[in-house]
């Protein structure tokens, strides 16, 4: 696997891989890469010739307060787990690669709507940090199909309404969440848990499970929610929201089957998402 810290290179190399038409995947991350990105690798690997993965912690996304600096950079260790994976190059450019300019002064994609709510109401801006950086990878590599993981629920569903309305040709896959074996589903900031932390958090995922398990019994929404949001505040979290949606991030109506569960729940400081579809009865 080779590194590119470069545009150039960059360009170069994928000029080669189109020269030779093969079918390019991008897998799209900020490093600190655990099995949950490798499920993205491995999904990108079964369906392209050719597998890009990016690693750039994206300053654009990190609101005032938030953990830019922080944030975990395993380089080296990502580089053998993406070689071990069948990831064939990696582009891990420098923030002054990719914003020469200050960052008040970037250009700037803005996804309204599905960008509402959720976490787009507790961390302002974080959305088009990331619709930005997605759309600049795009037009970079300009890749057949990209990968994201179904963790970031609301991520993806921006990411697809940036692909329709921006006209890009690329394949946007959904790779599935990859959890613990007890069930936390991985995140690179389930590092900042402490042990005690770490015990408690599975019970974000046990929550979804049991409100689940009433919706689809019949269960009234609005109590199942206060009920969910009562037992995280009773195990330690403090929710920011607790939401059930139409699968398409829609309101519920009465007329909605497929919805999904999303959470967002501090758990001392750290922030942990997580989200569960389920049908709704008739
Ligand atoms: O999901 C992430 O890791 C990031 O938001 C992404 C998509 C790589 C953009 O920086």
């Amino acid at each position: 696997m080779r590194t590119l810290r470069e545009i150039p290179a960059l360009r170069e190399a994928l000029a080669d891989v189109r020269r030779r038409g093969e079918r390019i995947a991008l897998v799209p991350t900020m490093g600190n890469l655990h099995d949950g990105h490798l499920a993205l690798v491995g999904a990108a690997r079964e369906r392209a010739e050719v597998v890009i993965a990016t690693i750039f912690v994206n300053p654009l996304q990190f609101g005032a307060g938030e953990d830019l600096d922080a944030y975990p950079r395993t380089l080296e260790a990502d580089q053998a787990s993406l070689e071990a994976a069948g990831c064939d190059l990696l582009f891990a450019p420098e923030v002054a690669t990719v914003y020469p300019r200050p960052l008040a002064d970037q250009t700037r994609i803005v996804v309204p709507g599905v960008t509402e709510g959720l976490c787009g109401a507790a961390r302002p801006g974080h959305f088009d940090g990331v619709s930005t950086i997605v759309g600049m990878l795009f037009n970079l590599v300009q890749p057949d199909l990209a990968c994201f993981g179904e963790k970031d629920y609301q991520q993806l569903a921006v990411i697809r309404r940036l692909v329709a309305d921006l006209h890009f040709p690329i394949e946007i896959l959904g790779v599935p969440i990859v959890r613990a074996e007890d069930g936390l589903a991985l995140s690179s900031r389930n590092g900042y848990l402490s042990a005690e932390e770490r015990a408690k958090a599975p019970r974000l995922y046990r929550t979804l499970c049991e409100l689940r398990d009433t919706l689809e019994g019949g269960g009234d929404i609005q109590t199942t929610l206060a009920e969910g949001s009562r037992r995280l505040h009773d195990a330690g979290f403090v929710p920011d929201y607790l939401e059930l949606r139409a699968a398409d991030l829609a309101p519920v109506t009465a007329a909605t089957r497929e919805a999904v569960l999303l959470v967002a729940a501090r758990l001392g400081s750290t922030r942990l998402i997580d989200n569960l579809t389920l049908t709704l009865p008739r």
